[in-house]
């Protein structure tokens, strides 16, 4: 249903077969942002086509880097940090956290003028995590309330490295200082209090940038001698978990979920699941630019609560609306907090799943930094008639509902849901491809 803004679900009985995923949406954009910015003919493979990876290919463009794209492969030709042109107009970069964050932190060593902006929801979130140590880099960053909101303007140039204490667990913050700290003098270095996706350090190793790990702290050198790389996407974690989480909660389903990248700093919702008693493996592990591929099959279970330890949600932090989710059909109560950082996604997650549990039958207490959820221990009672879910306009939010109305009665509307293209293109067709009623 391409282009719909709305989905229709009943219930289903099971989830069976095998699928594959879109690419995944942050190795997508650094794998762009790498390639851009090295020198060479950079080749990317599964490359996500999802609105948020299609605004920030886009202002490659602008920035005048040539890009190519035969439907299979994308060919970015990099000319180096110092082939990028200074942007002819405002950089509009929809929906995407992540794309507006790492552009401001790249842009922010190019000697030149860049304005980034996004939509509603992209303008309400929060720059000032980038804009702060950019500017301790001597960036100069500005934006409306005091250089916290979008849009923002970047004059660049002129960066020296520095040591950075993130006061959050964010990949987007150190992605900024870190591609920053490739136009800067010296080593700029990032220590976060939790480890966050690591696929920046990752990716930037693999073209050959030299990267330093030491515990929680990250540090790269300045260089504009990138080379241009190969890259093979594997599916999105974040996608598949909307599977992961149907297949596990609607009995009788055995589903497989082929190539899909696992690395550690993302699969917390695995670790979770396994511990409410979901029957999760990971099969013909390998791995691709440094990062962990596997299938993932998945059978049904019946689930129990749990508190969830704080120190795990950083490797989680998108499964959130989904892990609402397995909670409300588990049985006994699963308590989340340490997530305060829900409150600044797409949408305040905690007060949208607390909302979208309600309307399913299902008590659910929003806290300040996370949520409590009264499983229902199996089926959920409810409306038979039609209840409509509004998606908040967030991706995950409506994905998530989707997921929970195959284990509802009667028929359920998601409303608002051309969010889902800035990350899953074709999450519907998928889920009906597998769907046994
Ligand atoms: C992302 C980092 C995370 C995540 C987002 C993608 C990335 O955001 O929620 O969906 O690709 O770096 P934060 O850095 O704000 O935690």
């Amino acid at each position: 249903m391409a282009g719909s803004t709305q989905f229709v679900l009943s219930p289903a009985k099971r989830l069976e077969g095998e699928i594959v995923v879109p690419g995944d949406k942050s190795i997508s954009h650094r794998a762009v942002i790498l390639g851009a910015v090295a020198r060479g003919t950079t080749e990317i493979r599964g490359l996500l086509r999802g609105d948020d990876v299609l605004r920030t290919l886009a202002a490659f463009r602008r920035l005048g880097v040539s890009i190519g794209d035969d439907g299979d492969t994308v060919r970015i030709d990099g000319r180096g940090l110092s082939g990028l042109r200074e942007p002819d107009d405002v950089i509009d970069l929809g929906n995407s956290g992540t794309s507006i964050r790492l552009l401001a932190g790249l842009l922010a060593g190019r000697p030149f003028l860049s304005i980034l902006t996004g939509d509603d929801s992209l303008r309400g979130r929060p720059m000032g995590r980038v804009a702060e140590p950019l500017r301790k880099m001597g960036g100069r960053i500005d934006g409306r309330s005091e250089g916290n909101l979008a849009p923002l303007v970047v004059r660049g140039g002129g960066l020296r490295g520095i040591s950075y204490l993130s006061p959050v667990a964010s990949a987007q913050v150190k992605s900024a200082v870190l591609l920053a700290g490739l136009s800067a003098e010296g080593e700029t270095s990032v220590t976060e209090p939790g480890l966050s996706r690591d696929h920046t350090e990752k990716m930037l190793t693999a073209f050959g940038a030299g990267v330093r790990r030491e515990g929680l702290k990250v540090a790269v050198e300045g260089n504009d001698r990138l080379k241009a790389c190969c890259v093979d996407v594997p599916g999105d974690f974040s996608s598949a978990a909307f599977f992961i989480v149907g297949a596990t909660i609607l009995p009788g389903s055995d589903l497989t979920i082929r190539r899909v990248g696992v690395n550690p700093t993302r699969t917390g919702l695995i670790d979770v699941l396994r511990q409410m008693g979901g029957r999760i493996e990971l099969e013909s592990l390998t791995e691709t630019g440094g990062e962990a591929v596997a299938d993932i099959r998945v059978r049904s279970a019946p689930l129990k609560g749990v508190t969830v330890a704080p120190e795990i949600v950083p490797r989680m932090i998108d499964e959130f609306p989904v892990l609402c989710i397995a909670a409300a059909v588990a049985e006994g109560e699963t308590v989340v907090t340490g997530a305060s950082e829900l409150r600044v996604k797409e949408s305040d997650r905690i007060a949208a799943m607390a909302h979208v549990l309600g309307q399913f039958g299902v008590s659910a207490a929003g806290l300040p930094d996370g949520i409590r959820i009264h499983g229902r221990g199996g089926g959920l009672e409810g409306d038979a008639t039609g209840r409509r879910i509004r998606s908040h306009g967030d991706h995950r939010v409506a994905m998530s509902a989707a997921t929970l109305a195959l284990a509802a009665s009667g028929e359920t509307l998601v409303e608002d849901t051309a969010c889902v293209a800035t990350s899953f293109p074709g999450f519907l067709e998928l889920l009906r491809s597998v769907t046994r009623l």
